[in-house]
């Protein structure tokens, strides 16, 4: 991706931060997920008073992605810090969302992008932040 694409992604996931809720934890983050087709699909936090119902924003944007026939992914951008503060902080994707990566996503290609501005970015592939992630083959 050219770096001005890459900041465009995350500009989106701030925008999509924007929506996130989260009265438990301040916590709030966006995520903006680029389909191979061009697509752009945006998730946010979504907390709930029984903790564990809480969706994070990587999820929920490949449920809306996944919900409507889409498959092929290319990079996801994500935004995260506490709302009561001006600053972003890097929001490395949690356990569970790179595992939801890993069903979609190439481990090589796939890049996933963070940072505090869209002027101080990283940018990793799911290989790295997921190594040696578990899968299985789907019944033949
Ligand atoms: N969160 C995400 O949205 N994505 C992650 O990858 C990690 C955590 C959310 C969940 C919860 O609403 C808040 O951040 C604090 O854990």
């Amino acid at each position: 991706m050219k770096p001005t694409d890459v900041q465009k992604l995350f500009e989106e996931a701030l925008e999509a931060r924007q929506n996130s809720y989260c009265p438990y934890s301040g916590f709030a983050v966006g995520a903006a997920l680029l389909a191979q087709n061009g697509d752009i699909f945006y998730g946010c936090n979504i907390e709930n008073s029984s903790y564990g119902a809480t969706i994070c924003a990587e999820r929920s944007a490949f449920s809306g992605a996944i919900s409507q026939g889409v498959r092929a992914f290319s990079a996801i951008a994500i935004a995260g810090g506490y709302t009561k503060e001006e600053t972003l902080v890097p929001a490395y994707p949690c356990g569970i969302c790179r595992q939801v990566m890993s069903e979609f996503c190439a481990p090589k290609t796939f890049q996933i992008i963070l940072g505090t501005s869209p002027e101080e970015l990283q940018i990793h592939t799911l290989e790295e932040i997921l190594p040696y992630g578990f899968s299985l083959s789907p019944v033949p």
